[in-house]
């Protein structure tokens, strides 16, 4: 949405949209689509507009190439409204094709009310009324839906907004959406529920970037253009507008306009702005004519009624791939950097003290709880099973890990006086979310470990750790585990401090946490060797990671990396159950990767490596250097610097990073795109 007192051509709109989208390719890249005004109609139609919308398969250039190759479009027709629509897709319903892509329509007569879904998992209403639907995908329900209640108005001053209202109540599941229609034009309307969705701010003046105390009334910015305070235009606003339970950020009267963009991730406004304001599940907001408000259909009890304008830190060059082919490449390589910024100012290498900021006020109760519950998905899940064994030993306290789908499923009983750790890169996946929420409802302490400031998550939770890893973009999360890792340990040094028998311990993990950067380089330099290995595996269909004890979660993370990144079947075996039946799929032909390194578990990984042998396997061992017992039995290995045991998982998951990369690129994946799409659902 650009100034909308200036005229802007179709040409500039365009290249706004498709910047923008270029930015969050990452979301997906398997076909885009943008919706604009349209040429006016000189026929009887609402208001002369039309919306035009052009959709492709293929990558943001695909389309951008198909925007200029639309005769009927003139280019340089200056447009006074101009709110337009973009999205790039990665498909879960329905093939990747244009048709499927979004932005969908309400009908074909190419303008009615336009919806784009960010990111959506619906469990669509029965509605069959007569609508034909182009594409196979379950979002455009919605389109349909809304073009459904303005049909059925009860009359003509019905709002943009209430129809939104209505719809959503109609919905169930997560989405995030973003509504055009000619019937309402210069004006959108957006809204969130599950799905992440925040409006980037800018504005001509400086805007507060304090929290803004909404109630239920309106709010405008005071006389200087900084604070944003209440006012109420009855004697009857306040009690009026509970009745109405919608609050308003108006910023129009004293003429200080905001140019406001809605978007599902804030990498792709980065270089208009810094501000953002995160809506809540709910929330509706809408913008016409430089004026943003925000309406909630329904106050629930505890609700917190207040959306800040934050600002963001990001800077541009940090999305920026770099000198690297891939993000998950440059990713991979940014550990020895990333896990320092996990640390910074918050472990003192002199003193040996602990301080987590983010938790220190709740210690007390998390130190008298009776049980730690933590909480992710995939990668996530696995930071937790990497450091449950550590933190049992560090917090004597015991420590359940969960995948958060399977803990909802079972209804897992949680109580007060546990504290729950919700783990999550993005800081909103659906399922974390949820057994967030879950716990929350049930009186348990809540905590956040995750990298994205502001997120949900981040909102949600009592109190929480910010991994400061810098944004991971690349479709695999690598970095983030690292530094999940280091944050968790960290959080069992913090919560051990005082404890007389585990000092020695402690000093052990903290000055094996002070050389971590350097060991994580080292590891990093046998890519060479480690692109080799891919070159002797990437034909193979199949490929199994054993291991055990601190090193089970290397393989678990790894055999998920391969899996996603190179399409191979991958499995991380505990090498424990061997024997209980995983043994019968070991022969010559397949591909064994054994993370066998000197710790408790030595003894009996050697004893699974015998049983490997046994059978014929040519096991590839990621082992500590100089461990020749390794190298005689080994087909290969890839000799790591040797750490503390609860630390080795940190290295010894890097060349399985750097392993699944090297054999995704070999088979033909185009890793170079692969951005995170799926980090929401
Ligand atoms: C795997 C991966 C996913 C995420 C999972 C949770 O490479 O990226 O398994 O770890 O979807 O995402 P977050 O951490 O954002 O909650």
């Amino acid at each position: 949405y650009l100034n909308y007192q200036v005229p802007r051509t179709r040409k500039e709109i365009f290249e706004t949209l498709v910047k923008g989208l270029q930015r969050l390719e990452y979301r997906g890249y398997d076909s885009a689509g943008i919706a604009v005004d349209g040429p006016n109609k000189t026929t009887t139609d609402i208001n002369g507009n039309t919306i035009c919308l052009i959709k492709k398969t293929g990558k943001v250039k695909a389309l951008d190439e198909e925007l200029y190759k639309k005769d009927t479009l003139d280019l340089d027709e200056k447009l006074n409204t101009h709110f337009g629509l973009a999205h790039t897709r990665w498909a879960t319903h329905g093939e990747p094709s244009a048709l499927n892509s979004h932005p969908h329509r309400s009908d074909k007569d190419n303008g009615n009310i336009v919806y784009i879904n960010v990111i959506c998992i619906l469990y669509l209403p029965q509605i069959n009324k007569g609508y034909e639907f182009e594409s196979e995908t379950d979002t455009e329900v919605i389109p349909k839906l809304i073009k459904y209640v303005y049909d059925n108005r009860e009359n003509d001053s019905i709002t943009f907004s209430t129809l939104v209202e209505r719809v959503i109540q109609q919905l169930e599941g997560a989405f995030a959406l973003v509504f055009k229609s000619r019937h309402y034009p210069g004006e959108a309307v957006s809204t969130r529920r599950g799905s992440p969705l925040l409006i980037g701010v800018r504005s001509e003046h400086e805007l507060s970037t304090e929290h803004i105390p909404v109630q239920y009334n309106r709010y405008r910015c005071s006389q200087n253009k900084q604070k944003i305070t209440r006012y109420t235009d009855d004697s009857e606003g306040e009690r009026h507008c509970d009745r109405l339970q919608s609050c308003s950020l108006d910023f129009s009267h004293i003429g200080l306009h905001v140019f406001p963009v809605f978007l599902s991730a804030h990498s792709a406004i980065i270089e208009h702005t810094n501000k953002v304001l995160y809506l809540e599940d709910d929330d509706v907001a809408v913008v016409t004519k430089g004026e943003l408000s925000i309406h909630r259909v329904n106050r629930q009890a505890g609700e917190d009624p207040v959306r800040a304008i934050q600002t963001l830190q990001m800077e541009l060059q940090q999305i920026m791939k770099g000198n690297f082919d891939a993000f998950m490449q440059k990713e991979i390589f940014e550990q020895p950097e990333s896990v320092v910024n996990t640390m910074r100012g918050r472990i003192c290498f002199d003193s040996n003290k602990v301080v987590l900021g983010g938790l220190k006020d709740h210690l007390k109760e998390i130190k008298r709880c009776r049980r730690l519950i933590m909480i992710g998905c995939g990668t996530s899940f696995h930071a937790a099973v990497a450091t449950r064994q550590i933190l049992e030993e560090l917090t004597e306290l015991p420590v359940m890990v969960e995948l958060a789908s399977d803990f909802l499923d079972r209804n897992t009983p949680v109580f007060r006086d546990d504290v729950s750790f919700f783990i999550s890169q993005s800081g909103e996946t659906a399922d974390t979310l949820m057994a967030l929420r879950y716990c929350k409802n049930r009186g348990a302490l809540t905590v956040g470990i995750t990298n994205t400031v502001g997120s949900t998550i981040c909102r949600e939770t009592d109190c929480g750790v910010h991994i400061n890893a810098g944004p991971e973009i690349g479709v695999a999360s690598t970095k983030a585990y690292t530094s999940q890792f280091v944050a968790l340990i960290m959080f069992g040094l913090m919560m051990s401090e005082d404890r007389l028998s585990l000092q020695e311990r402690r000093l052990e993990i903290i000055k094996g946490l002070n050389v971590l950067p350097e060991l994580i380089k080292q590891v990093l330099s046998l890519d060479l060797k480690i692109k080799a290995i891919a070159n002797e595996l990437y034909q193979q269909r199949s490929l199994l990671v054993m291991g055990r004890g601190f090193n089970y979660a290397t393989c678990l993370e790894g055999a998920l990396k391969i899996k996603e990144i190179t399409y191979m079947h991958s499995e991380g075996i505990l090498a424990g159950e061997l024997k209980h039946g995983p043994l019968a799929l070991i022969d010559t032909q397949m591909p064994v990767i054994m993370v066998i390194m000197r710790d408790a578990c030595y003894v009996k990984c050697q004893n699974a490596l015998q049983q490997v042998t046994a059978r014929s396997g040519r096991p590839i061992i990621i082992c500590c250097e100089d461990d020749s017992e390794m190298t005689k039995n080994a087909y290969q290995t890839i000799e790591l610097p040797h750490t503390v045991d609860c630390l080795q998982g940190i290295l010894s998951v890097i060349p399985l990073q750097l392993l699944s990369f090297h054999l995704a690129v070999l088979r033909g994946y185009d890793v170079t795109n692969a951005h995170k799409s799926h980090s929401v659902q």
